[in-house]
């Protein structure tokens, strides 16, 4: 009898309920990255301003602030639904679908819950299209998705010049609706150093106080960089600090010389050349310096990963980098932490597991492979976010070429390398060094829309992209930066 009157009241709910209808289907929708898979159903679901959010779960609870709509089922076909529990090899993944009655979004975990908001944004923002409407109404469905790559990462370069606190939270938001889950931050340079080391003040006292141009610098204190690492956690993206050494070295040189190693009187540095400056791999002061500050950073930060740089190195001698590069591999494993360096760190024995960031060298990046390195691909070529559009753009440079959107999609991260097998690949990152932008309007400019085609790239397989496809979806969205300049 229970049984039979509580299926009547469903039969009285949903005859009582206005019925929509949408006139769009889930699988048109612009949404990028691609999602894996996306199944349309007949029908709608109409919401107003509105939309209740259940969750017996208080973390899942918290993700309502990401929900572009207040709370409240007035108005509403049903509740917006958030639940854990999905069976997947990724905690990425997730399974969103919309019925007349709710919008369910179920994660793998609450990483995977997370993606799915940023899914279901994008639906919201392709149903507002008609702002008078007090109705919204959505396309029914089901999409089931998950990344294919686990590390899809861009790095800022906040040395050439720094980028305040509320710049890399507005980088880290924009990321955030793309899916990316790395935010690696390159902290040193010969034209600054950025982040407070207790143990050396005048590293922030001298090194952070010059930028290229000749600004005036800036850098992170401790707490910021513990704010900037909750801030990117609550959209679970983890940031990996790179301290960019033995070359790239000259502001923390100009703080205490007696680290120096090229035999040069050092001055502060704001051009933009590269290649002079050098730790000396021979000086036990050096090695006391490196470990203090991968200490400290490595305390503060809870990334697997440490990046030591290693490239361009040219006034190094090949046995000092050789014998740098394996000591401070040593260093950072002592902290609990995996090395990560640019390619050229592959000549060196850093060690199975560490990883090598493909930028320059194929050569490089097969011999990571052979000493059972990972690689992370970023192509300058593909990748450098800092490569200009073409001959007018007023930001970047082109000594990789130029990188036209188009060319930024067409290719494919885990076969690009002939050679290199998937499995080898950590993933993809998109670095954006800093010589020519200062703020966030040259950032903007110079990453959207390059970095929503590497987040395809990440998240989307092969199989299921196409640069028409892409295309076509981004002309339908709007994204930070202006669009129509480039
Ligand atoms: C680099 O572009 N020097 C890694």
């Amino acid at each position: 009898m229970k049984y039979v009157l509580s299926l009547f009241a469903v039969l009285l709910v949903s005859c009582g309920g206005p019925i929509y209808e949408s006139d769009t289907s889930l699988d048109q929708l612009p949404l990028i990255p691609r999602p894996q898979s996306v199944i349309s159903e007949l029908g709608g679901f109409g919401y107003g301003s509105n939309l209740e959010v259940i969750t017996d779960n208080q973390e899942l609870a918290d993700l309502q602030a990401f929900i572009p709509v207040e709370s409240s089922l007035e108005n509403s076909s049903g509740p917006l639904v958030l639940s854990l529990g999905l069976k997947h090899p990724s905690p990425e993944a997730y399974r969103l679908s919309i019925n007349r009655r709710e919008i369910r979004i179920q994660g793998a975990s609450p990483a995977g819950v997370f993606r799915g908001i940023q899914t279901l944004r994008q639906i919201l923002a392709a149903s507002n299209s008609a702002p008078q409407q007090p109705i919204k109404v959505l396309p029914l469905g089901v999409i089931e998705d998950w990344p294919s790559v686990s590390y899809r990462g861009t790095m800022l370069d906040v040395a050439r010049h720094f980028f305040t606190v509320d710049e890399v939270k507005r980088y880290i938001d924009q990321m955030a609706q793309y899916k990316i889950n790395t935010l690696h931050l390159h902290l040193s340079d010969d034209q600054g150093w950025r982040i407070e080391i207790k143990a050396y003040p005048r590293l922030t006292g001298i090194g952070a106080a010059t930028e290229v141009g000749g600004g005036s610098g800036g850098f992170y204190t401790q707490e910021d960089f513990l704010e900037l690492q909750a801030y990117a956690a609550q959209r679970f993206i983890q940031i990996i600090p790179e301290i960019d050494m033995p070359g790239h070295t000259n502001a923390a040189i100009v703080a205490y010389p007696e680290l120096n190693g090229n035999g040069k009187t050092v001055s502060p540095y704001t051009g933009t050349a590269v290649g002079f400056s050098t730790f000396d791999a021979r000086n036990e002061a050096v090695y006391t310096f490196v470990n203090q500050v991968v200490k400290e950073l490595s305390s503060l930060s809870t990334s697997p990963y440490f990046h030591l740089g290693g490239d361009e190195s040219h006034v190094t001698s090949k046995e000092d980098y050789l014998y740098f590069v394996e000591r401070v591999g040593q260093i950072i494993r002592t902290h609990q932490k995996t090395p990560i360096g640019w390619d050229e760190v592959a000549q060196t024995d850093l060690g199975p597991g560490s990883v090598a960031q493909f930028w320059a060298s194929e050569k490089n990046a097969l011999a990571a492979v052979d000493k059972k390195m990972k690689v992370l691909m970023s192509p300058a070529k593909k990748a450098y976010l800092d490569m200009q559009y073409d001959s007018l753009s007023p930001y970047g440079l082109h000594w990789a070429g130029y990188i036209s959107v188009q060319d930024a999609y067409n290719w494919d991260p885990l076969s690009y390398v002939p050679g290199l097998d998937a499995d080898q690949i950590l993933g993809i990152e998109a670095p954006l060094w800093s010589e020519t932008i200062s703020d966030s309007s040259g950032l903007e400019y110079l990453a959207f829309p390059r970095l929503i085609c590497v987040a395809e790239l990440g998240w989307t397989p092969q199989s299921l992209r196409s640069w028409e496809d892409f295309n076509r979806r981004l002309t339908e969205v709007s994204y930070p930066g202006n669009k129509s300049s480039k």
